[in-house]
């Protein structure tokens, strides 16, 4: 599949492998108004200087293409994306698909008018743990979901059009983990009440923290804590969950040495109850390690090797656009719920 690449500096170069790295796969042309960052790509992907481009129209009118990977800065992507699917181009657009809904929504009925496969990179969900976390769940292993409590925390550094966010760590990182709340519960968020601030030892003017505590429609409720701003605390890019349901809880927790996936299932008389918490040492007994099957490609792999098959099937991608709404929605609502103090109900967005 014939490539081109819109933002080729920053988080560009892991694309930039990625695509270089796929059998199947090849640049064709490399966009970014920073010259620097585009010498570096053009010869690592081996794209020769005349098909490199500052701007996305010089590109799409000089260079035949089978799609546009767009990870130019999220105030970019509605111009970058709407370019590309005008031209005739199914896209992969990284996340957040904009940083407003309207401009999602704009972008969503392009890719349907010219019936193109618009694809949204939430790579985080193509990994084996979430794969077999959410049939676990499905299957009904731990019965009704409950409630769940996530906990993101790393240090970060964030910088360029980042630092001007009003609501980084919720626009940039936490959206990964709303994506992952709505494909692991298999629902959508209802109702959102998040609260956000911005510790001393965060780098940008917007939050870098926030906690929130959100509804699905299917009735389960999450306690989220997320933060960019912890020294010397790593819960890893996944973070920490713990899934509770009527029969059971999934522990997944990728730095846990017993295995980043554990379950346990609760007896019909909960005499493991008893004998967990107040016979038995801990951790010896606790659940069960769950090996997830492999998925084979991981990550942005799997989203290349998915947006290709959805494009050549005519189908639409389990992160397409459409679907990414819903994401969007509930990361909006947060920061909307943030900045007014209020329970914000996300099918407003
Ligand atoms: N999926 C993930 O895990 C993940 C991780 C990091 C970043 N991202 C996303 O990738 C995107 C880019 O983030 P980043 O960290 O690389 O940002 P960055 O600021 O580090 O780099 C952006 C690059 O795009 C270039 N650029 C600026 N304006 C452009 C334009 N109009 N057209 C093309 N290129 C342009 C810049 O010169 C720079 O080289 C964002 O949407 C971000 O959220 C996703």
């Amino acid at each position: 599949m014939r490539i081109i690449q819109s933002g080729v500096g920053g988080f560009g170069s892991t694309w930039i492998y990625t695509v270089r790295d796929t059998p199947g796969f090849q640049h064709v042309a490399l966009v970014d108004p920073n010259p620097d960052a585009l010498r570096n790509a053009g010869e690592i992907a081996q794209v020769p200087p005349e098909r490199r481009f500052a701007c996305i129209e010089d590109a799409l009118a000089s260079v035949e293409a089978d799609g546009l990977i767009d990870c130019s800065p999220a105030p970019c992507h509605f111009e970058t994306s709407s370019a590309a699917l005008c031209a005739g181009l199914p896209v992969l657009v990284e996340k957040p698909i904009s940083d407003t809904m309207k401009q999602a929504k704009e972008l969503v009925k392009l890719a349907a008018k010219r019936k193109l496969a618009l694809m949204v990179t939430q790579q985080y969900r193509y990994q084996d743990q979430p794969r077999a976390i959410r049939k676990l769940i499905a299957e009904g292993a731990i019965g009704e979901i409950d409630h769940v409590v996530a906990e993101f925390q790393i240090q970060g550094l964030l910088f360029g059009w980042r630092q001007q966010m009003c609501h980084p760590f919720l626009m940039d990182m936490g959206i990964h983990h709303f994506d992952l709340m709505r494909y692991l519960l298999g629902s959508n968020a209802a109702r959102v009440m998040a609260h956000t601030w911005n510790p001393a030892v965060s780098n940008t003017k917007g939050d870098m923290s926030a906690f929130a505590y959100i509804e699905f429609e299917n009735g389960a409720k999450v306690n989220y804590t997320g933060s960019f701003a912890s020294p010397g605390t790593d819960t890893g890019w996944n973070g920490r969950w713990v899934i509770t349901g009527t029969t059971g809880s999934i522990v997944w927790n990728q730095r846990d040495e017993w295995g980043p996936v554990r379950i346990f299932r609760q007896n019909a008389d909960r005499s493991q109850y008893q004998e967990m918490h107040f016979f038995t040492p801990l951790p010896e007994v606790w659940g069960e390690t769950v090996w997830a099957d492999p998925i084979g490609p991981t990550g942005h792999q799997y989203d290349l090797y998915h947006w290709q098959a959805c494009i050549q099937s005519k189908t639409e991608p389990e992160t397409s656009g459409a679907d990414n709404l819903h994401t969007l929605a509930l990361t909006l609502a947060a920061t909307h719920s943030a900045d007014t103090g209020k329970m914000v109900d996300v099918s407003w967005f």
